[in-house]
């Protein structure tokens, strides 16, 4: 016994003298994150789903088809591609497969010990720690988060052998520290802190609405009627019931509670009253039935998404780590990544819902930008295939999310301590529509709501107008230095984010946020989907070019929002202002001037004829 030991420790001490693999170059290094203690070097044994991603032959291509297919005044509008289609255009070149294929045989992991994407663009493994550090010539640690607790194992460089690195894009978990938080504000119980309304008019006028008016109730207690009744959609009914679906996306344990659904439907959609959802379960995802054990988030999204579309069936997504995850000492939360692990299933479903709605994200910064460009590409493939995907925008004005406004330091990660405004992701990706909040009847800015401007992603083509006009109505100098105009412009839209009735685990609260705001509008996109399937038309897909042509030429389709500002980083933060802006981006929807629009043929649009 001590012999071997002996010899163990010999070959332990030899290795660590030996050169490293050849030729590694540094692939990515990143600033130690702000908020984060380097507590300890990593486990040995941890293990990790190395995702590693290979270079998209064609992803030009599938843009250039998205932007055609989602762009109402192209011919091509709706003419969604195939998943074949996508993973054709995404497939990496058969080089980088192989080569990579070879680097990992050399490490011993066989083609049996890795799973692919279907196009093939990512190859995820599972390894320990000691083997990661190893082919990454790197050293993982257990990073803790100061403010939640939360412990994950990850490093802040890697390096990949000098002749992969063309065929290599990115490989994470290594300096990704994004955590996709639930974006909901703080949540209220029945009958605290709400503002006082006045009832002495049952009703408040509101020409945009349905019959120019809204319950006086709905000015401080949000339900599915009042956003009916406010974004002119009473009275629909969803028809196209045995295609169109809509998809409520949940991570870190958020569980939707069925009786919390039920009693709500009961109280607020009587005749959904019977309803249900379908529940899929991804990486070991849960739906913990036990009352006390509801998520408020998923509650929430799934009250509303499916309460605003009965009978359009409903899709909860729980999406969990990898299976089986297995806190150790070193990490009792996991480490791994559900979003990307939710978008493999995703992608690998031959139909998906038409609408998907995603309250979560993180600071763009936490997510290292290769990384955030990977994520939003697969987000792409989406869109592409005829899927309209929804993201909050975040809840904390253009800041960080530091609990004081006032206060708030919002410093890069970048190692400089500078100062900017912080955009959220993944509402940031361009390919995605984000969604801020408003409040309060008639609607104003509600002054959380997330919105900026991108520091990964540029411009894209269908904000060249509405964007710069916003800019010119800047003083000169505004801001700069703090925010990127250049950059991707959020959110798109915005919806009421405050003073939701909820039941959650057996009570009926309040609460808001762009959480509450996301699947509000997304309910609505899903009866536009309803509306179009109906009429034998393909889904509205990425949404964005319809929004921007829109609310340029159809002042009708979207309630401007103006007045009112989203602070943060010790600042007041933008104004909303007459047309597009980075608070409430266009403003709230007009379902049924929406309808008319995506039903009419889109030159509706042009010159905004009727509308
Ligand atoms: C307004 O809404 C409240 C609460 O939902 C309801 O009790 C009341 O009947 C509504 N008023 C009218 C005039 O419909
Ligand atoms: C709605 O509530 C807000 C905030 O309390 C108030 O400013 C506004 O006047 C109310 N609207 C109506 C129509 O009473
Ligand atoms: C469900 O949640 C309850 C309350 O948190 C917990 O006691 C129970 O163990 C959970 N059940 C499962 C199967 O995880
Ligand atoms: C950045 O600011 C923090 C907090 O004020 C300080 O502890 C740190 O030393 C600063 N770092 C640099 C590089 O200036
Ligand atoms: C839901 O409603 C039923 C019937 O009214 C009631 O018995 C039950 O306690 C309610 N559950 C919760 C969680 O509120
Ligand atoms: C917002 O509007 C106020 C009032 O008009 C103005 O003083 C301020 O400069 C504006 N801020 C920005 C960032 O545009």
């Amino acid at each position: 016994m001590r012999y071997s030991t002996l010899l163990v420790l010999t070959l332990g001490s030899l290795a660590a003298a030996a050169p490293r693999d050849c030729a590694q170059k540094l692939k990515e290094q990143v600033s130690p994150p702000r908020g984060w203690t380097k507590v300890k070097p990593a486990s040995a044994e941890h293990n990790i789903n190395l995702r590693i991603g290979l270079p998209q032959a064609n992803f030009a291509q599938l843009e250039k088809h998205l932007y055609e297919i989602s762009d109402p005044f192209n011919e091509r509008y709706g003419d969604h591609l195939s998943k074949e289609e996508v993973e054709a255009l995404i497939a990496p070149h058969d080089e980088s497969i192989q080569l990579v294929e070879e680097w990992l045989a050399s490490h011993g992991i066989s083609a049996d010990d890795l799973t692919r994407s279907p196009a093939k663009d990512w190859v995820t493994i599972k390894v320990p720690v000691s083997l990661a550090e190893k082919m990454l010539d790197t050293e993982y640690h257990v990073w803790l988060h100061d403010e939640s607790g939360d412990t994950m194992v990850r490093t802040t460089s890697y390096s990949l052998p000098e002749h992969l690195h063309e065929h290599i894009e990115v490989v994470q978990p290594t300096t990704m520290f994004g955590r996709f938080k639930g974006m909901k504000a703080t949540y209220h119980y029945a009958d605290t802190e709400r503002p006082s309304v006045d009832l002495s008019q049952p009703w408040i006028p509101i020409p945009s609405a349905y019959n120019g008016e809204v319950n006086a109730s709905c000015n401080a207690s949000i339900t599915p009627t009042c956003l009916k009744e406010l974004y002119n959609g009473v009275g629909y009914t969803p028809s196209a019931t045995n295609a169109n679906k809509i998809g409520i996306t949940a991570y870190l344990g958020q569980y939707a509670n069925f009786e919390d659904f039920h009693n709500f439907t009961a109280m607020f959609v009587p005749d959904a009253a019977s309803s249900s959802f379908e529940v899929v379960y991804i990486d070991g995802g849960q739906n913990n039935q036990t009352l006390s054990a509801a998520g408020l988030e998923a509650d929430l999204d799934t009250q509303y998404a499916f309460g605003l579309t009965y009978p359009t069936p409903g899709t909860f997504y729980t999406t969990g780590g990898m299976p089986p995850y297995i806190p150790d000492d070193d990490t009792p939360t996991d480490t791994n990544e559900p979003y990307a692990n939710w978008l493999d299933y995703i992608l690998s479903d031959p139909s998906p819902p038409q609408t998907i709605s995603t309250s979560y994200g993180d600071n763009e910064q936490t997510v290292p930008e290769s990384y955030a460009k990977r994520v939003c590409e697969d987000l792409a493939q989406l869109g592409a295939r005829g899927v309209s995907l929804l993201f909050a925008s975040g809840d904390f004005g253009v800041g960080d999310g530091d609990a004081n406004p006032e206060t708030q330091t919002c410093y890069t990660n970048n190692g400089l301590n500078e100062t900017k405004f912080i955009p959220g992701f993944p509402a940031s990706c361009p390919y995605v529509t984000s969604v801020g909040a408003t409040w309060y009847i008639p609607e104003e800015t509600y002054f959380i709501s997330g919105g900026g401007f991108s520091n990964y992603f540029s411009r894209p083509d269908y904000q060249a107008v509405a964007v710069p006009e916003y800019l010119s109505k800047l003083a000169p100098g505004t801001y700069e230095g703090l925010y990127n105009p250049y950059g991707r412009g959020i959110p798109d839209v915005s919806a009421q984010g405050q003073w939701f009735w909820v039941y959650y685990a057996g009570q009926l609260g309040q609460i808001g946020g762009t959480s509450a705001a996301t699947p509000t509008f997304s309910g609505f996109v899903s009866l536009l989907n309803d509306a179009r399937l109906a009429k034998k038309l393909p889904p509205l897909g990425f949404l964005n070019p319809l929004i921007y042509a829109a609310g340029a030429f159809a002042p009708k389709a979207f309630n401007d929002i103006v007045g009112g500002s989203n602070p943060g980083c010790g600042t007041e933060g933008f104004n909303a202002t007459i047309g597009w802006d980075p608070v409430t981006g266009f403003g709230t929807p007009n379902f049924y001037n929406l309808k008319d629009i995506v039903l009419g043929d889109m030159d509706l649009l042009i010159g905004g004829l009727s509308l």
